[in-house]
């Protein structure tokens, strides 16, 4: 063989070992075990790249479908409008669960209350929280929109239905992830060891890995807010988008819809926020499906994810639909907007001091 056949059969063996590696097999991989749980873990990612490929399939044919674009003309538990696409994705995530043994509870954005299927609660103990369109503004206009899941650990019976053991912190997340509808579709998923991203090859019907062990920079160029909120934020936001006014480096990009925006900031660094607003104090992003899985995501990548004042992962919600302002990105980037909410605390509790005394 020659040394020029000899790097042409390195290359299709490379080629092949990366066609190869699926999302199933890659869980395995990580798990470095047969077990069932790690059997389990897996095919609950398969059903995640199910629901994945069903909801890109209506997408990608949604101005030729009839009754796949616009509103339902109904309003979801946080008072937002539905558009029929929420509710096509909600209910394919219900499908691809049901009669899968795997999880005996979901909880998403369009649900008031946890969907229970009876049948598989005896075995699974999983309950899968998610997004199910993030970003429907961009829908109807054919711009990229997302899912956003994790997958927590049942505790105790849930007797009652209340799904009390959801409201606890972030690191009770065993999987978390999103997919991104964009020219491709793509899977970014961690199950806290590493953060590794998977592109649908349409030809194979198949989610390929594509990225490994992604590090998000601890610096990034990119600030990504809704700036239209400027006169509605607190003082110290607002200072730190006049920093970034004043100074080199940074760029604006803000498309819509958070998976999009966060993808960007996890391959290229920079920050995200959605910081309270005087309608919204607590922001409009809900932690359980939509800040506490991206913070799970960044923080395995290497950067952060704040309310400003404590790191999203810590933060208990009191009720499923609990929303939480959110700042997630770069290391650094997350640190120096925190700082500027810091500054403006010390200096209240100074003019507090000065304002007591005698
Ligand atoms: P959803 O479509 O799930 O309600 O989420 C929309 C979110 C998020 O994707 C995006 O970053 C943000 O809302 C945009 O909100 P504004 O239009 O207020 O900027
Ligand atoms: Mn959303
Ligand atoms: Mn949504």
């Amino acid at each position: 063989m020659t040394d020029v056949d000899q790097s042409l059969d390195l290359d299709h063996q490379h080629l092949l070992d990366r066609d190869c590696t699926t999302l199933s097999r890659h869980v395995l991989q990580q798990l470095q075990s047969f077990s069932a749980e790690a059997q389990d873990l897996s095919a609950l990612m398969n059903r995640i790249a199910l629901a994945a490929k069903l909801i890109a399939r209506r997408l990608t044919r949604a101005g030729l479908v009839e009754d796949a674009l616009g509103f339902t003309g109904r309003t979801n538990v946080q008072g937002e409008s539905v558009k029929k696409m929420d509710v096509f994705a909600n209910q394919v995530f219900i499908s691809v669960f049901e009669q899968s043994g795997l999880v005996c509870r979901l909880a998403s954005e369009e649900m008031e209350k946890p969907y229970y299927i009876p049948e598989n609660c005896p075995i699974g103990r999983y309950t899968l929280l998610y997004d199910p369109i993030d970003g429907s503004s961009n829908v109807d206009i054919n711009l990229n929109v997302g899912s956003i899941f994790a997958v927590r650990r049942q505790e105790g019976e849930d007797l009652d239905g209340s799904a009390k053991d959801l409201l606890q912190n972030g690191r009770k997340q065993i999987a978390a992830g999103y997919v991104l509808y964009g020219p491709s579709t793509m899977l970014v998923y961690s199950i806290g060891k590493g953060v590794h991203a998977f592109t649908l090859d349409p030809s194979l019907g198949e989610f390929i890995l594509s990225s490994e062990n992604i590090r998000i920079p601890d610096h990034g160029p990119v600030y990504s807010v809704n700036e239209g909120n400027f006169w509605q934020w607190d003082d110290p936001i607002r200072d730190y988008i006049r920093y970034v006014h004043r100074h080199e480096g940074y760029t604006a990009r803000y498309s819509g819809a958070l998976v999009g925006d966060v993808h960007r900031i996890l391959f290229q660094g920079g920050v995200f926020l959605y910081p309270g607003t005087v309608k919204k104090p607590e922001g409009k992003l809900r932690l359980l499906y939509e800040s506490a899985p991206l913070a799970f995501l960044i923080e395995q990548a290497g950067g952060r994810a704040s309310t400003g004042t404590q790191d999203i992962l810590d933060v208990i919600p009191d009720k499923v639909h609990t929303r939480t302002p959110l700042v997630i990105g770069s290391k650094e980037d997350v640190t120096l907007v925190e700082s500027f909410i810091q500054e403006r605390d010390r200096e209240q509790k100074e003019r507090e001091i000065l304002t007591s005394q005698p």
